[in-house]
């Protein structure tokens, strides 16, 4: 099997198709955390940018219109896709994307200054290579800025799909290194920091984020339960439950959770939890 086989068929296949579809609804439901990123990165007019793990590219365009050049790398093709029309239209010289697998790729020495991910480094088969391989393609006074997930408990959102399905389903504990790649594989910040250190970085600081996100970026009830229900680890978990009847029984369960969290004319926020890192080269 190549290097993070599994993980190019999920985002080249079944994960893409829902963001694709949806990019600006991810965009605006993940709005608080792009900003938190984005300010601790502190771009400057001369910093050359990589943007890991960036999908459909909204932070590597947000960072190119400050910066010098960004470069956005994925796995995923269908995502780049979109960021590359969105470049386009936007008229974004200084941003280009590249298809490639950010643990293996052969960035060159010391190209960037900053490197960016917004929930994009969760997805090694081996993080502490892929973490050293971007390190490698800092300079030597670069920084590293990250925002990951905190694990399923600090998440409101996904509390309650998770109450809702283990009514009628066994659910795992999830994440932590020992999970292996996905989106709670960096939930533990002791675990972090001893990657980031054996990777080779320096000054590992991590801070808690918790804003309020608006599910699907807001619009109607149903818009915003019918966009939930789509994002992957929504499927995942309510796929746990076979039965149909008893699976239908969940999804009203969330339909109405969302529903107590419905803000007429804005949509459902809930709580989110995530964590701000950042290190130096
Ligand atoms: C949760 S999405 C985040 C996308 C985007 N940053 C955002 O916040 O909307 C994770 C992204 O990491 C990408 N990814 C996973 N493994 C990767 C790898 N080994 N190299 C580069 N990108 C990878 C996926 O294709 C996906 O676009």
């Amino acid at each position: 099997m190549n290097v993070n086989q599994q993980q190019s068929e999920a985002w080249n296949g079944g994960e893409s198709v829902h963001y694709v579809d949806h990019a600006d609804r991810y965009d605006r439901q993940l709005q608080p955390f792009a900003a938190a990123l984005l300010e601790a990165a502190g771009l400057e007019a001369h910093h050359r940018v990589l943007d890991v793990g960036c999908g459909c590219g909204v932070t590597t365009l947000s960072a190119a219109g400050t910066a010098r050049q960004a470069l956005g790398v994925d796995i995923s093709t269908p995502l780049l896709e979109v960021a590359a029309a969105r470049a386009g239209s936007q008229s974004l010289g200084n941003a280009r994307f590249i298809v490639a697998d950010a643990q293996i790729h052969d960035f060159d020495d010391a190209a960037f200054d900053i490197i960016i991910s917004l929930f994009g480094l969760m997805f090694f088969d081996d993080p502490v290579s892929a973490f050293a391989n971007l390190r490698r393609s800092m300079a030597p006074s670069g920084r590293l800025a990250l925002v990951s997930w905190q694990g399923i408990d600090a998440n409101e959102w996904l509390v309650i799909v998770r109450d809702a399905v283990a009514q009628h389903a066994d659910v795992p504990a999830l994440g932590g290194r020992a999970g292996g790649p996905g989106m709670f594989f960096l939930k533990d910040p002791d675990e972090t920091t001893a990657l980031l250190d054996a990777a080779g970085f320096t000054n590992v600081e991590i801070s808690p984020l918790s804003p309020r996100i608006l599910i699907a970026g807001g619009g109607s009830l149903d818009e915003s339960a019918d966009f939930m229900l789509g994002m992957g680890i929504v499927r995942g978990l309510v796929g746990r439950i076979e039965d149909p009847t008893a699976r239908a029984s969940a999804i009203d369960a969330i339909r109405m959770s969302l529903s107590e969290r419905y803000e007429p004319g804005v949509g459902v926020r809930v709580g989110a939890a995530g964590w701000l890192v950042t290190a130096d080269r």
